[in-house]
């Protein structure tokens, strides 16, 4: 396959977003990592969850460029709770429908999948629509359907990618923050979140956490797909294809909040060679798109001293035991789309057909549609027109099922060979 073709549906597929699409207005815009506006005021530690900390109209002209449907954007900043249980803050833009009862509101979780906090989809929002694919289109059509958007950059002020707790504390608590502040939402508005791959993290953390985190909300359901059921799985499915750009950003995210199993990860790197030190860090400056090119099909172990072993240290495990499961954090009360392509060559059925049946078990409500036809790449659109009906249901107050529903099905709507 070439590089290039890869590359195109990639961005078609918007697994990717940014630096190689800086915005065309960057000479206005300061990514966050040099925008003093991405600073918790002092004393935001005493906030409760969900408080929003401070919000801005956003900059750029993203309403009359990418983002027509909606009437005005704004970029919130809120208190959230870290990985290891500590007090943060997190950034999301939220979209205002320009027609709208204000009935709804949609969570949305782009997988951004990068260490680097320019990264985040409150910045690279902002790049041409030809790098944003599926999400300017869902975007646009969830505010065509009077759907308020809220895009969390979930991964926090640290871009800790895959780290689940994280993640799933920063999705819950932008939805909060919205509520909290209204924006022209109805007090009894509906809300539901949607996220697929890196988007399913944030998604399925949230769900599970929810339960003891945030027991006084309602959230009308979930909907996630590509679910990266099994962090450790997925590291060695990646690990030498074209999806090894995933390993570096992956392991350097989950042991973002763990200085000691980070002291180890690095000091286990070679400092020699072609696979050293320099090039396994180089991800923490790059987007996924360019990680995935400049990883391509390598064998991201060989930069560490003894391989594979690295991961068998204690102190790695015990960052990925904590935010690299899924299933272990609390039983989902909400009702949930699950969707996955049975060859999904990143992250494998099994694990999440495990998940499932664990979650059935114990009173969940989901359907779990299995699709028989593509891969990882192709359901990320093939699931795509079906959640966006499901999340319909959800946020109207039609959806009635109950239990579980498994089921495979054959959709076919990309051609894409991946
Ligand atoms: C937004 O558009 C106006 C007028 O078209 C332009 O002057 C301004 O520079 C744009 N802002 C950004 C951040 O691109
Ligand atoms: C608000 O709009 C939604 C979607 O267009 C619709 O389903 C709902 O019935 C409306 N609610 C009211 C109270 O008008
Ligand atoms: C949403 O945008 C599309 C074009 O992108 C347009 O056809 C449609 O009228 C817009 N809907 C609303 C409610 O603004
Ligand atoms: C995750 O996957 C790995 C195999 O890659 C397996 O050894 C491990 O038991 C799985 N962990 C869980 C919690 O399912
Ligand atoms: C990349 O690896 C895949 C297997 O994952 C292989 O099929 C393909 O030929 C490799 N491509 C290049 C350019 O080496
Ligand atoms: C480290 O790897 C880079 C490529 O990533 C290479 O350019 C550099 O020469 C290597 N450094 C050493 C000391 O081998
Ligand atoms: C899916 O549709 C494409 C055309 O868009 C076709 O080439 C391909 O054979 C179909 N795959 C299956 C498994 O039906």
């Amino acid at each position: 396959m070439q590089l290039s073709y890869v590359f195109k549906i990639i961005s078609f597929l918007a697994l990717a977003t940014a630096s190689t699409a800086a915005p065309t207005t960057t000479s206005t815009l300061l990514p966050p990592s040099k925008d003093p506006w991405y600073t918790a005021p002092d004393g935001f530690e005493h906030a409760a969850p969900g408080d929003v900390l401070r919000f801005r109209k956003a900059p750029g002209n993203l309403t009359t460029t990418t983002f027509g449907n909606a009437s005005c954007v704004y970029n919130i900043l809120y208190r959230t709770t870290n990985a290891r249980y500590h007090p943060s803050w997190a950034v999301t833009t939220l979209f205002v429908p320009k027609e709208t009862n204000g009935s709804a509101l949609l969570s949305y979780q782009i997988p951004y999948n990068s260490v680097d906090v320019d990264s985040s989809p409150s910045f690279t929002l902002h790049g041409p629509v030809s790098s944003l694919g599926l999400i300017q289109s869902d975007i646009q059509t969830a505010l065509s359907l009077g759907r308020y958007v809220s895009v969390p950059d979930f991964e926090g002020p640290t871009a800790s990618f895959f780290a689940g707790v994280q993640e799933g504390h920063a999705t819950i608590d932008n939805v909060r923050a919205v509520l909290n502040h209204g924006f022209g939402l109805k007090e009894d508005a509906r809300y539901a979140m949607w996220g697929y791959s890196g988007g399913s993290v944030a998604t399925e953390w949230a769900a599970e956490l929810q339960v003891q985190y945030a027991p006084e909300m309602h959230f009308a359901g979930a909907a996630m797909g590509g679910v990266v059921s099994n962090v450790t799985s997925g590291l060695h499915a990646a690990d030498g294809t074209r999806w090894a750009g995933l390993v570096p950003g992956g392991l350097l995210g989950i042991t973002d909040q763990y200085p000691q199993a980070r002291e180890y990860l690095l000091s286990q790197l070679k400092t020699e060679g072609p696979y050293n030190k320099t090039g396994f860090l180089a991800t923490e400056k790059l987007s996924i798109a360019d990680a995935f090119t400049l990883y391509f099909n390598q064998t991201v172990f060989n930069y560490f001293k003894n391989g594979k072993a690295v991961l068998i240290s204690p102190l790695i495990q015990r960052a990925i035991n904590d935010q690299g499961y899924m299933g272990y954090h609390g039983v989902p009360i909400m009702p949930m789309l699950m969707y996955k392509a049975v060859a999904d060559e990143i992250t494998a059925i099994e694990d999440t057909d495990v998940m499932v049946d664990e979650y059935c078990k114990v009173g969940a409500n989901i359907v779990y549609e299995r699709n028989t036809i593509g891969g990882h790449l192709a359901e990320e659109t093939n699931g795509d027109q079906r959640a966006l009906e499901w999340l319909t249901q959800v946020l109207s107050g039609t959806y009635h099922h109950k239990g579980c529903t498994v089921k495979n099905v054959a959709l076919n709507v990309t051609d894409s060979p991946l």
